[in-house]
Parts: structure tokens; sequence; C-alpha cells
């Protein structure tokens, strides 16, 4: 009985420090993002891991184009399905991550070029930097050689959020397959390691960003992410790293006898299959054995290199009979190691750490060599488990070009680098400086332009011929090829009265989908079903006709995926009738109040915002020309397509920017009230700024599903941005959020939003961000929407209550116990520093716009 007993307590503790030990080993991390660039769908690897859709995954992109490759099968001699499609960049374009977790980070990205019918992607030439101004890839082009299809780096970021920058070189693209940037563990990389020549001791590591070149399972095979906590591939030896195979003797135990120490190496540092397998001699024993086990890894020179070995007695029969030397580059890095005593038993792992100078790196070539200690009593032999060689960022913060491109490098020294550097910035920012005042003054005179003379010249030349490439680059771009609207500049087509006539049947009650002070709102059909929304104009109202020249003067210069698209007009027998694409899903308002229409999410909603935000952030900047003020942004002017993508219409009343003294008169009566910028209404001075109060009032309308006047309610009700802000100053804006969604916001994504749409209705126009300045919150927004999800998977309708939780309770306790109230109300109160939001946010993005 009593042994019995014994056998089971220890059986317990055993499967008790197992269960401690593995669940040590596992690392969650914070941030987890996984993205299968261009994939209309998930993608789920054998390691169970989850790559997001290109679709779900926009939010973190800050790009209009959509083109995609696709292959139906993955790529020779690859196995992931990651390289099956990619996204292409004609621009440079932006990936911006939240960062829960500031620390290390891996980064890893996948290049294969795929074929497409109008990019060759294998001319593709590209820079890949991080906001930070790290240099990831400098002029980089995937070949169909697998060495260039896997870049793997381990980031240090230091903020709360990490952009990532695709730049193309000048008429080239770029393209990405897949991205992965996810904490890791901040013990991986120590702060200081051993220099090998000159020979002392390198501080400072944590601080550096490194490039993976080569992480190897010396004597063992691949060991696949699957197999490691990191998800890390840890090549075998057979890629001809080994130098002399045939004097190595490859020697394996079972991955679960090797018994990580207390302190020192852990199964994030290696898994045990890395530990488990070695490379040895193979006249281990014999008494004339004098060579060393070499290893040869190709790297480029000019950078220092971070270098980890990895060491496992797994072939001694007792203590203290194996002393080896371990060399780096025909140095010294390990004289006489021992591992037994080291570790205190056999079969326990140890690793090591070197920085090698870049000067010592001549040929471009790391040779890692284990060869017999000169100690008489040692038994000549030698291990080496694994190996893994990191770049360095140099002075110059680049992890590719500048010192290794060109042969003569090795010579420059750092200060001259610098200089350089310093040079090329400089020349760069005379070089914007010009430009931006260029384009200030272009502006200035084409606003004069626009205002002197717009009355007579509207109508300028047509091409007929201009409105089949505008149709079928429309189709085009739902194929998923390229989005042309933000490039062409067309005048639409003309139609003939009796098409349009036909298209509606005569202008039947019956076909009319929307009336407005312009007059009606037709759908019509023509050519093989292609659907049309067609504006007739009451051509009796004069202010009609200077609404009908403003729009169709103004619309066809614009293309952009969140306005919608003018197609063509008519203007015979007098007619002002405009031609639009069809948008199939109607306004915005019908589907948060007052109609029978199912309730939007969150997500939904953001998206939409973040859709009608860039189309105005558009119209103010231009695109290709000056800026333009809408003048009436309301919910019932933001129409939905058949996929809910948001597009802005009806610039009616649109004037183009800056302030026109001259026509004061009549702005001012423009608008709809309960939108109206209370400034712009008193001093009747027009800017962008008036846009954005609106828009500040449609994303309060937005959430909370009530009109922005409705003289029904209260008197204190009636205006929304009036009360909106009132219950936001008392801080208790959730209750006055649409209840039908309430439970499903987490509070960090309302609290950003809420943060928009106020900083939206300031007082003052100089008070207000740009279009711009929203459009990231409301981006933020969304992805604090997603984090929480992903981080609680959806399990019930309350989907971020769990994460909201344990936000607030950590901060909380940083804050101390003041507020201990458990209820939403208080959390969100109390919570408005954010722990996630930062305001570093802000600077970070004029500086990237700057660029
Ligand atoms: C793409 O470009 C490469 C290099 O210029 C060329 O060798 C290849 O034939 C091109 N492929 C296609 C499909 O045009
Ligand atoms: C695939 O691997 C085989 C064998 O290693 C090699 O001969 C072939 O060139 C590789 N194909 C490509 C496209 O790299
Ligand atoms: C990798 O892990 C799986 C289980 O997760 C295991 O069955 C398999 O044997 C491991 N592979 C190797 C090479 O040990
Ligand atoms: C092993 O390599 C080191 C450095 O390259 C060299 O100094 C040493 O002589 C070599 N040992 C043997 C036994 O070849
Ligand atoms: C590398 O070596 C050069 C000269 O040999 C020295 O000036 C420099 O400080 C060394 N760098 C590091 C990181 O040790
Ligand atoms: C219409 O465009 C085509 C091609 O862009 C051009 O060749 C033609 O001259 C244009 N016609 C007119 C009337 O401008
Ligand atoms: C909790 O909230 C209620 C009302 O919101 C308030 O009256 C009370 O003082 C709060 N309690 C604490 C401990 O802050």
């Amino acid at each position: 009985m009593g042994g019995g007993r014994k056998l089971s307590a220890s059986f317990l503790s055993s499967l008790f420090i197992f269960f401690f030990l593995s669940t040590n080993a596992r690392f969650t991390p914070s941030d987890n993002y996984l993205i299968d660039c261009g994939s209309p769908h998930n993608t789920i690897l054998d390691d169970g891991r989850t790559f997001k859709s290109d679709p779900q995954s926009v939010s973190y992109l800050s790009t209009d184009e959509n083109i995609f490759a696709t292959s139906n099968s993955t790529p020779e001699n690859e196995t992931l399905p990651l390289y099956r499609t990619a996204r292409i960049f004609d621009s440079e374009s932006v990936y911006r991550f939240l960062v829960f977790q500031p620390g290390r980070h891996f980064l890893r990205l996948y290049f294969y070029p795929l074929h497409h019918p109008s990019y060759n992607l294998t001319t593709a030439v590209f820079t890949v930097k991080t906001d930070q101004g790290l240099v990831l890839l400098h002029d980089f082009s995937a070949t169909k050689n697998s060495d260039s299809h896997f870049k793997e780096y381990l980031i240090n970021v230091p903020s709360d959020d990490f952009s990532l920058v695709f730049s193309p070189l000048k008429k080239s693209f770029a393209f990405v397959n897949a991205i992965e940037f996810n904490s890791a563990p901040d013990e991986l990389v120590p702060d200081s390691a051993t220099i090998i020549s000159p020979p002392g001791v390198f501080n400072g590591m944590s601080d550096y960003d490194l490039q993976i070149v080569h992480r190897v399972n010396v004597g063992g095979p691949m060991v696949s992410p699957k197999n490691d906590t990191l998800s890390r591939t840890w090549k075998s030896d057979s890629h001809g790293y080994m130098m002399f195979p045939k004097g190595d003797k490859l020697v394996s135990v079972d991955p679960s006898t090797i018994t990580y120490p207390v302190g020192g190496a852990t199964p994030l540092i290696a898994p045990n299959q890395v530990y488990s397998s070695a490379a040895s001699m193979e006249e281990s024993g014999v008494s004339n054995a004098n060579f060393n086990l070499t290893w040869e890894m190709k790297v480029d020179s000019g950078f220092n290199y971070f270098i980890r070995l990895h060491f496992c007695d797994i072939v001694s029969t007792g203590m203290n009979t194996l002393y080896f030397n371990v060399y780096v580059n025909n140095m010294m890095g390990i004289s006489g190691l021992d591992l037994s005593s080291l570790t205190s038993n056999l079969a326990v792992p140890y690793y090591k750490d070197f920085v090698l100078n870049a000067s010592a790196v001549s040929n471009g070539l790391i040779r890692v060599q284990v060869g017999p200690s000169d100690l008489e009593s040692a038994i000549p032999n030698a291990v080496l488990n694994g190996v893994e060689i990191m770049k360095m960022r140099n002075a110059a913060g680049t992890l590719d070009g500048l010192f290794s491109s060109s042969s003569n490098s090795r010579g420059v020294s750092h200060t001259t680098t610098i200089a350089e550097v310093v040079g090329v910035g400089a020349a760069t920012i005379a070089l914007l400086l010009l430009i931006f005042t260029f384009i200030r003054n272009k502006n200035k005179a084409k606003g004069w332009d626009q205002g002197g003379t717009s009355s007579k010249s509207w109508f300028l030349p047509l091409n007929a011929s201009y409105c089949t490439t505008l149709l079928s680059s429309k189709s085009k771009s739902k194929n998923g090829y390229s989005s042309v609207f933000s490039s062409n500049i067309g005048f639409g087509r003309s139609f003939t009265f009796n098409e349009l006539r036909d298209a509606t049947k005569n202008f039947d009650e019956s076909v009319v989908i929307g009336v407005g002070g312009f007059g009606k709102v037709y759908i019509g059909e023509i050519e093989a079903g292609t659907k049309l929304a067609i504006k007739r104009g009451n051509p009796r109202s004069s202010q009609g006709i200077n609404e009908f020249q403003t729009e169709i003067q103004l619309l066809s210069k614009l293309r952009h995926r969140h306005l919608v698209s003018l197609i063509g007009y008519c203007d015979e027998n007098s007619e002002m009738i405009l031609v639009y694409e069809y948008m199939a899903n109607g306004p915005l308002r019908d589907h948060i109040y007052g109609s029978t229409l199912p309730s939007l999410t969150w997500r939904q909603r953001l998206e939409i915002s973040i859709g009608a935000a860039r189309g105005l952030h558009y119209l103010h900047t231009g695109g290709s020309s000056h800026g333009i003020i809408h003048r009436d942004v309301k919910t019932t002017n933001i129409l939905l397509d058949e996929n809910l993508v948001a597009k802005v219409s009806d610039f009616g009343l649109s004037k183009t920017g800056p302030a026109l003294d001259q026509t004061h008169v009549s702005t001012a009566v423009k608008g709809s009230f309960g939108y109206l910028d209370p400034e712009y209404f008193r001093r009747q001075q027009l800017t962008e700024k008036s846009d954005v109060y609106s828009f500040g009032v449609v994303l309060f309308e937005i959430l909370c599903a009530r009109p922005a006047l409705d003289p029904a309610l209260p008197r204190e009700q009636v205006n929304l941005a009036e009360w909106a802000m009132a219950k936001q100053r008392k801080g208790v804006i959730e209750m006055i959020v649409d209840p039908r969604i309430l439970k499903t916001i987490c509070s960090e994504s309302l609290i950003k939003y809420v943060e928009a749409a106020e900083k939206c209705l300031a007082e003052y126009g100089v008070d207000r961000p740009s279009m711009g300045d929203v459009l990231w919150n409301l981006e933020f927004a969304l992805q604090l929407q997603d984090a929480s999800l992903q981080l609680d998977p959806p399990e019930e309708d309350d989907t971020c209550d769990a994460k909201k939780n344990k936000i607030v309770s950590s901060e909380k306790s940083k804050k101390g116990d003041e507020t201990n109230n458990d209820s939403d109300v208080s959390i969100l109160i109390n919570d408005d520093s954010g722990i996630v939001i930062g305001s570093p946010l802000f600077s970070k993005i004029e500086d990237f716009e700057g660029r």
C-alpha cells in the first residue's frame, strides 16, 4: 500500500513538473499578425496557424489599389500555400500594426514571383523599410531561386505601433506573398555577447535589429514551425554547410531525454529536437584524430554578425570527458569547452552568443569550427548541435545595401557613411521643400482659375471612346487586377436622351430611387444589364444649372474607390442628366436607422466610416488635382455598393478650396442643418474643416443610430452633435451608443472612435484634425477592435468583454485601486488614457506624410 502511494505521489509530482515545464515552454505572442496577402480566404498552415485573408487585413494597409497575383499550385520546391497569392503595390504602401507589447518582434516576409498577366514579378525592384527608418531590403528583387523567398527579422519595436513600408523603385512596383509580425520573448536576444575579435564583451545587443540569415539544426533533420514554439524553421545540415562531411558522425537521441537546465537554455532558445541531434567526430576516441569539424555559411560582408551556437553533450558516457575548442573565422571562440561541468550533467542544453566584427567577415563567409582541445587528458572529440547566424543592423540603420552593395565598401568608415546618409537626407528634404512650394503655388493658381472662369468653360471636349475604357476597367477592378479609377482622368460618356429614356422606361415613377433638391434619381439599365443611377435635373431651377455644372466639372476629374463614379451625362434638349455607377445598397442612413434593414455590425460601421473618410480625404487633398470641399457631408450622401463599400456622392454643392470670399452670399445658405459647421455659419468662410465638422456628426450618427437633428426629442437632445458632446464630456458616451451593438464594441475601439468624432466637432476649425488624421484614427479603432477579437476569439455575443477586463485590470493595478468599480461605465470613463493608445501616433503619421 505504502509503496503504491509513494509511487503515485512521485508520479504526480513528475507529472506536475512536466506540466510546469511544458507550459513554461509555450509562448503566446501578444501581438500576432499573420496575413496571407492577396488571398481571398484564410489560410491554415499545417502548424495550426491561421493567416488572415487579404480582405480581412486591408485595415492594416494604406492603399486603395487592389492588384493580386494568384497561382493554382504552390511553386516548385516550396510547400507553404502562402506562396500561392501575392499583393502587388504600384506605389508606396504601408502596413501599420498596433503593438500591444513593445519589445522584440519577429517579422517574416514571403516573396515568390508568381505569374501575373500584366506584371512580371521577377522585374519588381523595391525597398522594404520600417517607420523607424530601418531598411530591411534595399532595391530588392525576388527570384525563383529559393533563397530569396523568405526573409526573417528580429526587430526591436519600442513604440505602440509599427509600420512596414513597401516602396517600389521608380516605375517599378512591389509585391509580397505573406507577412508575419509577432511578439518574440525578450530573453531571446540577451543584452551582451562575447566579441570574437578583438576579444571583449559586446553590450547593448538588445537595441539591435537583426536579420536571421542561417538557422541550422546540425546533425538532424529540418525542424518545422510546427515543432518550434516560436514558429521558427531550423534547416537541416544537408544544405552544404558542412565542409568536410567525411570526418563527421551524426548522433541523435530521443528528444525527450533532453533536460533543460534551471537558468540557461529553454525550449524558447531552441526546441529539444535541435539539442537531441548533433555532429561529432567520426574518429572519436582514436588518438591520432586531429582535425576540425567545419561549417561555412555565406553572408553579406560589411555587417557585424550575432552568432549563437547550440551545444548538448549527447555523446559522452561520463562527466568531464569531453573538452573541445570552438573557432569562428579561424579565431578562438571558446577554448577547452567542458559542457558537463557547465551544465552539471549530460544531455543538458547549452548555448553561447558571439558577435563577429564586420572587419573579420572578409570574404562573405562565416566559418564555424569545433575541434579537439590541446588538453592532454581529453579524448579528441567535439560536438555541435545548432547554429544561428544573424546580421546586425549597421550604423546607417540598414540591414541591406549601403555597405554591402559595392566591393570597395569595406574601406568606408562609419563617419563618411553617416555623412553620406545625412547628405542624402538633407538633399531629400530640400527637394521635398521645393516640390511642396511648387505644388502650393500651382494649387493657388488653379484655385483662382476655377473660381474665376468656371461658369463658362465647364463643358470640356468629350471623348466617347473614354467610356468603354472606363467601363472595362471597372469590370477589371472587380477581378482584382487594377483600379484605374484613381488615376484616369476623363470627361465621361455623352449619352443620348433616347438612350436614357429607354433605360428608365421614359423616366417612370416606378424606377425612381431618390429625390433631391436637384431633381429625381432613377435606376436605369443599359447594354446587357449594366445598372446605372441616372439623375435628371429640373431645367427650370437656375440653382440646378450651377450645381449641374459644378458636379460634372468636379466629378469628371475625380476617380476614387470611395467616391461615386460619374459615368457620363446628357445635355441634349437642354436636359441636365448625370449618369453614375449604381450603388446597390443605397444611402448609409437607411442602414443605421429608420428602416427595416438589418443592423450593421460595429466592424461594418467602422469600415464604412473609414471608406467615407478616405473619399473625403481624397477630395480634400485632391489626389492629383486641387483640394475640394464637399460642403454637404451627411449620411444620405454616403452611399453603399453591393459589398457595403462606402462612397461619397453628391458634389452639387462642392467648391474648390480654399475659401472663396466672393461667393460667400450663396455659400451661406448651403449645407444641411444638423451638420453645419458653426464657425462656417458665423463667419461664412468655407474650409475643409467644415467637412470635418459634418463628418464628426456623421460619426456620431453611425455610433448612436439616430438623426443629426430630431425635433421630436426633448430640447437638449434635438441636436446630436451637442448632445453627444455633452455625454462625452460627462464620460458616459456609451449611454447613447446604439444598444444593438454596444456589447460588441471593445472599449479601446470605442474610445478611439469617439475621440476622433469629438475632435471633428471642435468649435474652431483650426482645432479640428485633417481628414487624413481622422482616417488614421478610425483605422486605429478598427485595428483595436480586430486585435481584441484576435486575443479573445468570439464565443458569444459579448466578444470583447474578456479582453476589456484584462486590459482594464492591468490598468487598474497600475493606477492603484481608487476606481474599483466593476461596471463597464466606469471602465470607459477611467480608461481614457488607454493602455494601447499612444500620443506618438500623430507625430508619426505626419512623418510619414512628409516623406
Ligand atoms: C520576366 O522578366 C524576366 C527578366 O527580365 C524575363 O526573363 C522573363 O522572361 C519575364 N517573364 C515574362 C512572363 O515575361
Ligand atoms: C528545385 O530543386 C531541385 C533540386 O534541388 C533543383 O534542381 C531545381 O532547380 C529547383 N527548382 C527551382 C525552381 O528552384
Ligand atoms: C513534431 O511534432 C509532432 C507533434 O507535434 C511529432 O509527432 C513529431 O514527431 C515531431 N517531429 C519530429 C521530427 O520530432
Ligand atoms: C582547427 O581550426 C583552427 C582555426 O582555424 C586552427 O587554428 C587549428 O589548427 C585547427 N585544428 C586542427 C586540428 O586542424
Ligand atoms: C570592429 O573592429 C574595428 C577595427 O578593427 C573597431 O574599430 C570597431 O570598434 C569594432 N566593432 C565592434 C562592434 O567591435
Ligand atoms: C479620343 O481619344 C482617342 C484616344 O485617346 C484619340 O485618338 C482621339 O483623337 C480622341 N478624340 C477626340 C475627339 O478628342
Ligand atoms: C462606483 O460607481 C458609482 C456610480 O457610478 C459611484 O457612485 C461609486 O462611488 C463608485 N465606487 C467607487 C469605489 O468608485
